[in-house]
């Protein structure tokens, strides 16, 4: 995810661009730019948040009415000053900005690079831009033509804005899966990611749609679609507060967040997972695969929601790889004297990639001869330096301190690594590896379904939110689940919460039921249902008050539980994907219920870089 905007009129243009940008700033921070027309093509771009890119820029420069500006948060090569957009084309006459991923960026790359081209930096968007200059500069097409021309043969996602230093008249921006907005001021024109850029100076704007162009010249708005078929500009008015928009028109990032996962675990299984061709990449560990097939066993090093996705992955690992996994908070294994040789595989989970005790788990490993690989979100972050190799979530920014989408995401990452795996040890049956591709790219349209439960678990939230104690109870890949459902509700209603195995409720927790602990069942159709309808039955003979996520159709558990939550249904590997989308839901509504501050929980940072 980054951040864009763009403006042509009479006004500076830099002051409009860094202020848009700063309130783009959520969607990514690690690099910024400015690329301004003024007689020159100047660009300033550097490393780190709007504001070191203001620092740097504002000595110099900046007199120009035509300009567009970038924050990022890096896909495809590290933070860096040159990584940072805009990116300008080997003419050096066009620069881009660019929201998205080029997936066949490589091959047109190989093409470029046969007929000269040279590439200052590690982006597709590099490629990209390049991309346009060749066609342009070898027909008989104007710049939007060619840029039409080369968005019928880019496949991936983008957001772009283009200027060009032989017409300052002229700016060129389209879209497909990230988003755009044309700001219509009088006599001037605005390009962002979201309306908040644009609103203090117009509020009458155009969403553009997926695989439409927008050419603003002279004064005026063309749109067409890359099928070169023009379109009427459909203008909307904004009528909007600054701060929801912000949010997406959500209250909160966290239920932002929460709503985003279909998308966030589609951008993860992007570009790599192709049930159709039978088709695994993770080119971030291909180097590795070997040495993980002979492990002598997996460690898995994290913290908190991590943790729970790593407690998920030994199960996978386990189940498809035959491989023995060990999970390790990662405070705690920083502080023993745990045995590592280099027969062992680390794979250090963190969506932040800051958190210290990671971070130092990761050097101790190391230090004994281990291959360490991350699952990391943010890119470039301290674990993805630190660690030999790994693969990225592609979950975007998490603002919300409790982690929501990067949770799945990293589950998603996990269960491509071991299917990866277990496909290549022979330790998976081809039909049973086909069908979890089948029904892992099937996930994203699952979670979307389940997110519709939403009024039904407010209305839940409202009998639940002044309980003081809950228990979450769960099997098998159920049970993490259950202990994360614990921990959001924990950290934000700072309600007493407990998630534990459910068949370890009679060895204590089961003392604590009575009429009034709610237990949250995660009792979906997998190989244990039967044991946890027994276990259902336990708590509500003594009176314990059960809400259940069962899978659709379930006729036995709605017998007996005071509610019933009903998730579609998918392998049990699998399951932790859609089941946790309930348990998210539950305690944000809760949290809200009882006036909890939900993005920013009292004494906790979104990112622990503190030992
Ligand atoms: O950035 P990391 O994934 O390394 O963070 C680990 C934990 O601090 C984090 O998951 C924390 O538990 C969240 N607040 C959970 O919602």
């Amino acid at each position: 995810m980054c951040g864009i905007v763009g403006y042509i009129g009479k006004k500076e243009a830099y002051p409009v661009i860094v202020k848009g940008l700063q309130r783009l700033e959520y969607r990514g921070y690690d690099s910024a730019g400015v690329a301004l027309l003024n007689g020159d093509l100047n660009i300033y771009k550097k490393k780190g948040k709007v504001v070191d890119l203001h620092e740097f820029a504002k000595d110099k420069d900046l007199s120009s009415t035509v300009g567009i500006g970038h924050t990022r948060w890096a896909t495809h090569g590290e933070p860096n000053d040159v990584n940072a957009h805009p990116h300008t084309s080997q003419s050096g006459k066009l620069a881009m900005i660019h929201n998205g991923i080029i997936e066949n960026y490589a091959a047109l790359k190989t093409d470029l690079l046969k007929k000269g081209y040279s590439f200052q930096s590690d982006t597709d968007s590099e490629v990209f831009i390049n991309f346009i200059e060749d066609i342009y500069i070898n027909t008989d097409v104007d710049l939007a033509e060619a840029v039409r021309l080369a968005l019928t043969k880019v496949v991936g996602a983008y957001a772009i804005a283009i200027i060009s230093l032989d017409d300052p008249t002229l700016m060129i921006a389209a879209r497909k899966g990230s988003p755009l907005v044309v700001g219509i001021g009088k006599d001037e024109f605005f390009l962002a990611s979201d309306a908040t850029p644009i609103i203090e100076y117009t509020n009458e704007v155009v969403y553009l749609d997926d695989q439409e162009i927008a050419i603003i010249k002279d004064n005026s708005l063309t749109i067409k679609n890359i099928e070169d078929v023009e379109l009427k500009p459909y203008i909307q008015t904004v009528d909007m507060e600054l701060e929801a928009i912000e949010k997406g028109g959500y209250d909160h990032f966290m239920l932002k967040e929460i709503f985003e996962q279909p998308k966030s675990i589609g951008d993860c299984l992007r570009g790599r997972l192709k049930s159709n061709e039978g088709k695994l990449v993770l080119g971030g560990i291909n180097d590795y695969v070997n040495k993980i097939m002979n492990a002598d066993r997996i460690l898995i090093v994290a913290c908190g929601t991590s943790w729970h996705a790593g407690l998920v992955a030994e199960y996978i690992f386990e189940e498809f790889c035959r491989i023995p996994v060990e999970v390790e908070y990662a405070s705690e294994f920083r502080y023993r004297n745990p045995v590592v040789s280099e027969k062992d595989v680390v794979i250090a989970i963190s969506q932040s990639g800051e958190t210290a005790d990671t971070l130092a788990a990761i050097s101790l490993a190391k230090s004994r001869g281990a291959t360490i690989l991350g699952v990391c979100n943010v890119v470039g972050s301290s674990i993805a330096r630190a660690t030999h190799a790994g693969s990225y979530t592609h979950a975007g920014p998490e603002i919300g301190v409790a982690s929501t989408k990067a949770f799945t995401a990293q589950i998603s990452v996990l269960t491509m690594m071991a299917l990866m795996i277990a496909q290549k040890k022979g330790t998976l049956s081809e039909r049973d590896y086909h069908n979890l591709l089948v029904e892992l790219e099937s996930i994203p349209d699952k979670v979307a379904k389940a997110l519709d439960l939403n009024a039904q678990i407010e209305y839940i939230s409202e009998i639940y939110k002044d309980a003081t104690n809950f228990l979450y109870l769960g099997r098998g890949y159920n049970f993490p689940v259950a202990l994360e459902g614990a921990l959001k509700l924990k950290e934000i209603s700072y309600i007493h919460a407990e998630g534990y195995p459910a068949a370890e409720m009679k060895h204590g927790p089961i003392a604590l039921i009575d009429e009034n602990m709610p237990v949250v069942f995660i009792a979906t159709h997998d190989s244990s249902y039967e044991k946890i309808v027994s276990n259902i039955q336990e708590v509500k003979a003594r009176k314990g008050q059960v809400i259940a996520i069962v899978s659709e159709g379930d006729t036995e558990i709605p017998k007996m539980a005071d509610h019933v939550i009903e998730v579609p249904h998918t392998h049990d590997a699998l399951m932790p994907l859609i089941a946790v989308i309930p348990q998210q839901l539950l305690s944000y509504h809760i949290a809200v219920m009882r006036g909890c501050n939900v993005d920013q929980p009292r004494n906790l940072a979104k990112s622990v870089t503190v030992e």
